[in-house]
């Protein structure tokens, strides 16, 4: 089985060729690098024997029909982009791993009796237009035609990213597929944490996904000089952006089960001797109780409108993005539990996930069910990002038991 998981990290390695110049790996959505990987990515569909087509959401679709009466599709996959300056397995593990897993069926000449598709999904960091999930969103049908309008960092548009990558926005409502034609989706993901290392297990199954949110936030002050404009009558932007991540931190620090972070600061003038006039702002939330997130966020915002006021700062704020969280299927809890057992003689470890995946999404037309792969040093989003080759063997076997035990059942 480590051939399989040698061939696994020498495509990711391939893949990870994909990227903007610079540390790891930087693939955002709807790119030419998202079209380059996409081009190896269909390459190794049709050495597996899938048929393959890109759709309105810029995902990359394999489908491989099955020889059987069961016509409910088992959906692998996951996302092709990357943050800036990320690692090589974050996303694109899940849609290589369960491709060399069909090369290697149709090698030994097997067959399933039911349809697989593996999707690589165009969009889940949300890394070019804060909003995330297109891709899966599309196809589970939770697509909001609003988020079109949201802009990159260079004011393209997603609605005319989408259309310069020869997508139609358009067609989109049209990629939701039916739920009664599916069987289940299944990802498998770097674990991106230290649970597993530390259980010195190489692969666990994941009982649930956290909830997400993010907002914008603009800090409007007043830019004036910095020599003569005296303390109290300053209008810094930056001072109050400063206490909002102070606040964010003291109160995720303070809430059982939930994070969050400041990721994005961008600050106008940004000159060494002028006040900050404005200061544009990301702030991103997570628990796995949707009810734990919107409490704290109510008591982060109110402290930072109390803050702006006290510093006689401007402040709008855009919820940009919600995702409740969701939990795995149980039944296929159970039977990728079985599946490792078969796969490795333990019972795996189960595990909540604090990153989002595009099942968060794909739980909207289905069962979703992820299978997790050990992470040296939990590292992840970071361009060390590491995987065993050993581990990603296991974790075909796992998969590739998962394929026979879905097979076995339709006969
Ligand atoms: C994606 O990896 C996320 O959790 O933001
Ligand atoms: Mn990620
Ligand atoms: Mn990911």
């Amino acid at each position: 089985m480590n051939a399989l998981g040698e061939e696994i990290l020498q495509r990711l390695d391939q893949a990870a060729a994909c990227s903007e110049p610079g540390a790891g790996v930087t693939r955002f959505s709807f790119t030419a690098e998202h079209r380059a990987v996409g081009a190896l990515i269909e390459g190794w569909m049709q050495r597996a024997g899938l048929e393959t087509h890109w759709d309105d959401a810029g995902n990359l679709v394999g489908r491989l029909e099955g020889e059987g009466s069961d016509h409910r599709t088992l959906i692998f996959g996951s996302h092709q982009d990357s943050v800036r300056s990320g690692g090589r397995y974050d996303g694109m593990l899940g849609i290589v791993l369960p491709l060399v897993c069909l090369e290697a069926l149709r090698e030994q000449g097997a067959a399933l009796p039911y349809p697989v598709e593996v999707i690589a999904f165009s969009d889940e960091e949300g890394g070019r237009f804060t909003t995330s999930l297109v891709g899966s969103k599309a196809v589970a049908g939770g697509f909001d035609a609003e988020v079109l309008a949201m802009e990159d960092a260079d004011g393209v548009s997603l609605e005319r990213a989408l259309r310069e990558f020869g997508a139609d926005p358009g067609g989109i409502p049209a990629l939701a597929r039916r739920p009664e034609d599916v069987r289940a989706f299944v990802e498998v993901h770097i674990e991106q944490g230290p649970v597993l290392e530390t259980a010195g297990q190489a692969v666990g199954v994941v009982t649930a996904l956290t909830g997400i949110e993010r907002h914008r936030l603009m800090l409007k002050g007043k830019a004036s000089h910095a020599g003569t404009t005296p303390m109290e009558s300053r209008r810094d932007a930056l001072v109050g952006a400063a206490g909002i991540v102070l606040e964010l931190d003291r109160v995720c620090r303070e809430t059982h089960d939930c994070v969050g972070v400041v990721g994005e600061l961008e600050v106008v003038p940004n000159v060494v001797n002028v006040i900050p006039a404005q200061v544009r702002l990301t702030l991103e939330l997570r628990s796995p109780e949707d009810a734990i997130r919107v409490d704290a966020r109510k008591r982060i915002l109110g402290e930072a409108r109390r803050i702006a006021e006290a510093h006689g700062l401007g402040l709008d704020d855009a919820l940009v993005y919600e995702q409740s969280a969701v939990s795995c299927a149980p039944w296929l809890i159970g039977e990728l539990g079985e599946a490792v057992a078969d796969a490795t003689g333990e019972r795996p470890r189960e595990l909540f996930s604090g990153a989002g995946h595009d099942g968060l999404a794909m739980a909207g037309l289905t069962d979703i069910g992820m299978l997790f792969v050990r992470t040296p040093d939990g590292l992840s989003h970071h361009p060390d990002e590491a995987l065993a080759a050993e581990d990603a063997g296991v974790a075909a076997s796992v998969v590739l038991s998962l394929l026979r035990r879905f097979a076995a059942a339709c006969r």
